[in-house]
């Protein structure tokens, strides 16, 4: 059990909620006897500093090496003007690795995240989906045109890059028993793109995962339910480049916490071999949503939770440990509800709360060893 994982803590509030993260890791360590391998190294702002590059080839060699990547988060107003810049760094890694699934889970697993929520208790409570944007292709990359009067962006997509993000979809509504629904979400009505991704995705599904549901849902209208029924949406949600960062922003407004927000980024399909790595988990990057927030750094008070959800995702995809995984998340919701049941309220400032990272991490843990 374990395995190799490469540490990339970034700038800012990176490191100090890497570290506190870290923590959990050595408790998981502890409590199992698996041994993670830890290799810390450079990207972003300081790798800038040492090495004038915001990633060094030797870090991007490394990162096609490890199990995972544990990232922090990069950047910050010191490197305004630099060239490249600092977020560049994360980039270049995410293309290294063709990490091309990126997974964003919205789950109101505690009584102070549906608090915390801009939305309804009654609309919001329940609400538990995976969303999974494809990220290595569609209208971000390709051939632009670019001129004074016209722009063009190609929104291309081909049978390959829609077949491997479908299997993703499909291998995670298998890891629940029974398989949780999937919808896969387009404009088939007005893009051509989108009517061959719709009828690719649909192959898939028939051929390789007939028990699992699949429904097709178009991104405007959905766009409208996460906001008035996201409940409908339980289950696995994926969809092309340019309507995952819209929605998967959309489904982190949902939570009124950016400090809450974990994000993973896989090169293939949990239980698949597409992807696998050396202990036949995942190839993955793993990073909070949030940035560097440079505005808080330094001074102890960063929400460690969003990188502490970060390792759960690394622990259940890139290494099949779902029971720990499953811990630290429970573990999570109890510190958050901690004031919700009667207890010391344990929340940063982002929450409405006064206590520093530290605090927060140190109820984390203890709750961790306990379960
Ligand atoms: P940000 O996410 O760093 O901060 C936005 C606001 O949320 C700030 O007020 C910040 O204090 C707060 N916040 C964020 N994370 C928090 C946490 N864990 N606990 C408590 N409060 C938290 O976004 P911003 O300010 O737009 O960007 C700052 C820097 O981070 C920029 O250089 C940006 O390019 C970089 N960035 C890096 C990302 C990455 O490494 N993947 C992603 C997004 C931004
Ligand atoms: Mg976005």
């Amino acid at each position: 059990k374990g395995g190799k994982i490469l540490v990339l803590p970034g700038d800012h509030i990176g490191p100090e909620v890497v570290t506190e993260a870290l923590k959990v890791l050595d408790i998981v360590e502890q409590a199992t006897g698996a041994k993670f391998e830890r290799d810390f190294d450079l990207c972003g702002g300081c790798a800038l500093d040492k090495h004038k590059d915001s990633v060094t080839e030797e870090v991007l060699k490394k990162s096609e090496q490890v199990d995972a990547v544990f990232f922090g988060s990069a950047g910050g107003p010191e490197w305004g003007t630099a060239q490249p810049n600092p977020e560049s760094g994360l980039l270049r890694i995410r293309k290294r690795m063709q990490i091309f699934a990126n997974l964003r889970p919205c789950k109101f697993a505690s009584k102070t995240m549906v608090e915390r929520s801009p939305i309804k208790r009654e609309v919001i409570e329940g609400v538990d989906f995976m969303l999974i944007r494809e990220n290595c292709g569609g209208a971000y990359y390709g051939n632009k045109i670019e001129e004074a009067d016209y722009a063009c962006d190609p929104w291309e997509y081909s049978r390959p890059e829609i077949e491997r993000v479908a299997r993703v979809a499909g291998a995670l509504a298998l890891q629940d028993d029974p398989p949780v629904p999937v919808w896969s979400v387009d404009k088939a009505n007005v893009l051509a793109n989108s009517r061959v991704w719709r009828r690719i995705v649909t192959e898939i599904f028939e051929k390789e995962f007939p028990h699992v549901k699949l429904q097709h849902q178009l991104a405007d209208s959905l766009a409208m339910l996460f906001i008035t029924k996201p409940t409908a949406f339980n289950g696995v949600i994926v969809t092309d480049n340019t309507f995952g960062d819209i929605l998967s922003d959309e489904s982190g407004g949902l939570t009124g916490s950016l400090g809450l927000l974990p994000s993973a980024s896989l090169a293939g399909a949990p239980g698949t071999d597409l992807g696998r790595n050396s202990v036949g988990g995942v190839v993955g990057l793993y990073e909070p949503v949030h940035g560097s927030a440079p505005d808080i750094s330094g001074e102890g008070l960063a929400n460690p939770v969003a990188q502490v959800l970060s390792l759960a995702m690394m622990l259940r995809y890139s290494f099949n440990m779902h029971n720990e995984a499953d811990s630290i998340e429970e573990a999570v919701a109890k510190v958050l509800d901690s004031k919700a049941d009667g207890g010391l309220e344990i929340r940063t400032g982002d929450l409405g709360g006064r206590a520093t990272t530290k605090d927060m991490s140190e109820a984390i843990q203890a709750e961790v060893k306990r379960l």
